[in-house]
């Protein structure tokens, strides 16, 4: 999985919103092995994983350990937090590339506004159609291309089941009763140029995704789409 520092851009959005506080209770919903978890706990934050898999709330133990934090980790379902955890409890949820997986997205959003306090916000990250259907086209796979536009898969074997366009997105925050912000698209370039001219200028590439990331016309054909939204 990949670390946060893989994903500089949200790293920074994250950052942004809870600039100057200190000692916050963040909840991972579908958190995995860490990626953001343990860097948030490295800043002194109070950090809980929900997961349903067990080999990756393991991987998480062993990056917390090997960090020098702790990450309290729980096994269980995006969908069922008001269960194991205090209602109002987290200042920050993440819910990055999960609400593609869980049973039923709304559902999982409902559960995630019980935990956040008042005032609190939700970071959600979710695959993007357009750019798969961009990427399947490329590849020559027109059909697929098509279907994924169609219907947010690409067919039996793609192994996401699910993708969201920012409207999609918005509107279902909007109904789980958050106050949605701007809609961000998280590697518009980066999964396009060849990866030997990403390697050769790394922060050149960040820089252009920055500037692509609320762009009107660039963002919605980005890999991940992302949103912060308000309790
Ligand atoms: C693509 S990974 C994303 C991991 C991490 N959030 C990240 O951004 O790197 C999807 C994660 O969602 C978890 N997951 C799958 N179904 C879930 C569910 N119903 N509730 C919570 N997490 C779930 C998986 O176990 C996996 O860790």
């Amino acid at each position: 999985m990949r670390d946060a520092t893989r994903q500089p851009l949200v790293w920074e959005s994250l950052q942004a919103a809870i600039a100057g506080r200190s000692a916050l209770d963040i909840l991972d919903a579908g958190g995995g092995t860490g990626g953001f978890a343990v860097p948030l706990a490295r800043l002194g934050h109070s950090v809980t994983v929900v997961d349903p898999s067990p080999d990756s709330l393991a991987g998480l133990e062993r990056r917390a350990a090997e960090a020098g934090v702790t990450v309290t980790a729980l096994q269980g379902d995006a969908g069922d937090l008001a269960d194991l955890l205090p209602a109002a409890s987290a200042d920050l949820v993440l819910c990055h590339s999960v609400l593609e997986y869980v049973d039923d997205p709304a559902a999982a959003l409902a559960s995630v506004h019980t935990v956040v306090r008042p005032g609190g916000v939700v970071s959600v990250l979710a695959a993007n159609p357009v750019a798969t259907a961009i990427h399947r086209a490329l590849a020559g796979n027109f059909a697929e291309a098509a279907d994924v536009l169609r219907t947010g898969t690409w067919g039996e074997k793609d192994p996401t089941p699910r993708r969201f366009t920012g409207d999609t997105l918005a509107a279902l925050l909007s109904k789980a009763g958050f106050t949605v912000g701007e809609v961000q698209g998280v590697r518009v370039f980066t999964d396009l140029v060849p990866s030997r001219f990403a390697e050769d200028d790394p922060d050149g590439l960040v820089e252009l995704e920055r500037v692509a990331i609320t762009h009107p016309v660039l963002r919605d054909i980005a890999t991940r789409l992302h949103l912060l939204a308000h309790r």
